[in-house]
């Protein structure tokens, strides 16, 4: 007998549990685990018995053209697709409910619908007349984007079957709901089933299927997690709510490089593309202050300059805070056992807050140097050279690790005015002449010269 599929389900990541806990193993996430009712099996045809069909098999030498490319002319976003929509390809964008998910592919689907292909734009959440006034606002009332507001999948798919669309953006998978499923729409079961219906539908008649997955931090709704197996590329629109950037970062991507990033700035006509992300990041950044670093990172493809901002302070409680905001909490806690354990300076009994200005977020190694050097530059209050950026890996041992692409970050830094940087002293640079370099082999030897002591 077929074993019955366990009835609790994480909301955050999909994982399944024999029984109801306040935390998920899986995820990590508190209070997301929910009872759902056990999916039937279905007529029993045991294996045993093999009446499938056989598949055709083919060898790895076919040639295959690469696929044709959709662009939808909106620059930011077609690198984070990987240069283009690929026809009959599935799309995730997640992001928090508010960050502009909605605006930025009602803005993609006119785009793509002004480029020449027939897109459509399926809202769950928001009547016909709402999405048009919002499109209307942001000018464009004129592109031949199809609309519809419907949340049954069955119509939606029997719809898009007629149609036949290039492009389908379904605006949220979270309100979707299938009458071959007993469970409330939002759930688990309810959010696998629209997607996997969707994305078979994307393969089977090549329409790029756009779907919209709110996160969700608990509670009775399925996240975007549970699906992102499913599609080919995952999307996460990320910011905070206080700033205006916006950024569109490929977790997944089966048809360009994942960590591409396309940045955008959410303005009142809606969302707009920011050509050179360094300048921008930059642009709060005045006089020389301590606690600020410059970091030359690379995101996806592109250079990316971002300012790290320090403070350090003395603290009043018995186990100091550490707050982080944009950078990996994990990695900071490494630099500042480093800088304890090899370079003798301690921050214990000081409170830690560390930032990217923006509201970006890095994750690359490579920003150690940075993060290590705003730390320090704070806990002195001694100004980094204002001329300068720096990027490198810390090893535990406090060595300095050479990081990739060195000299694609360094042009962008010359681009952008900086004509110093201090990197690991393994670093392989060419012709850049006008910069100057300074090469350190550790920890203790940046100390020992950027502030004097170590
Ligand atoms: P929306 O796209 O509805 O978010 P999501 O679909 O991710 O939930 O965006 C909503 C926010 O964007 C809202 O707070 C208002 C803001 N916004 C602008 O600032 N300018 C605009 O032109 C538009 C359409 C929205
Ligand atoms: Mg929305």
């Amino acid at each position: 007998m077929a074993k019955p599929i366990s009835a609790f389900t994480c909301t955050a990541c999909g994982a399944s549990h024999r029984k109801w806990a306040g935390r998920c193993d899986a995820c990590g996430a508190w209070n997301t685990i929910i009872e759902e009712a056990p999916l039937s099996q279905g007529p029993g045809r045991g294996l045993g018995t093999l009446k499938g069909k056989p598949i055709p098999l083919s060898g790895l030498a076919t040639q295959e053209a690469p696929p044709p490319r959709a662009h939808s002319g909106i620059a930011e976003l077609d690198r984070v697709l990987g240069g283009g929509l690929v026809p009959g390809s599935a799309i995730l964008v997640g992001g928090d409910p508010g960050i502009g998910k909605s605006t930025l592919l009602l803005q993609a689907a006119a785009a793509f619908a002004r480029a020449g292909q027939q897109a459509i734009y399926v809202s769950g959440e928001e009547a016909s007349a709402q999405v048009r006034m919002r499109a209307q606002r942001l000018g464009l009332g004129d592109a031949p984007v199809r609309l519809g507001a419907e949340t049954a999948l069955r119509d939606i798919l029997t719809t898009l079957d007629a149609e036949r669309p290039d492009v389908a953006v379904i605006d949220s998978i979270q309100t979707l709901w299938s009458d071959r499923i007993e469970a409330a729409p939002g759930s688990v079961a309810q959010v696998r089933a629209a997607a996997h219906e969707l994305v078979t539908f994307a393969k089977r008649r090549g329409t790029a299927v756009i779907l919209v997955g709110h996160v969700t931090k608990e509670g009775q709704i399925a996240g975007p997690r549970v699906v992102e197996h499913m599609v080919d590329t995952v999307l996460y629109f990320e910011g905070e709510r206080g700033h205006q950037f916006r950024i569109l970062r490929a977790h997944k991507s089966r048809f360009g490089p994942a960590d591409e990033i396309g940045v955008f700035e959410m303005t009142g006509g809606g969302l707009a593309e920011v050509a050179n992300p360094s300048a921008l990041f930059l642009s709060e950044r005045g006089e020389a202050s301590a606690g600020s670093a410059v970091f030359a990172g690379i995101e996806g493809t592109r250079p990316v300059l971002t300012e790290v901002q320090a403070l350090v302070a003395p603290s009043t409680l018995a186990s100091p805070r550490r707050t982080v905001v944009g950078l990996d909490g994990g990695r900071v806690s490494t630099i500042l056992a480093v800088l304890e354990a090899r370079c003798a300076i301690p921050f214990a009994g000081l409170d830690v807050f560390l930032n990217v200005a923006g509201g970006m977020r890095v994750n690359e190694p490579a920003a150690d140097l940075a993060i290590a050097a705003a730390l320090l530059s704070a806990r002195e209050d001694v100004a980094l050279p204002a001329e300068a950026v720096l990027f490198g890996e810390i090893s535990l041992s406090g060595a300095l690790r050479p990081v990739a692409q060195a000299e694609n970050r360094l042009k962008e830094a010359q681009k952008l005015g900086f004509s110093r940087a201090i990197l690991p002293s393994a670093t392989k640079v060419e012709g850049l002449a006008a910069m100057r370099i300074d090469r350190i082999a550790d920890l203790t030897g940046f100390v020992g010269e950027t502030f004097g002591a170590g």
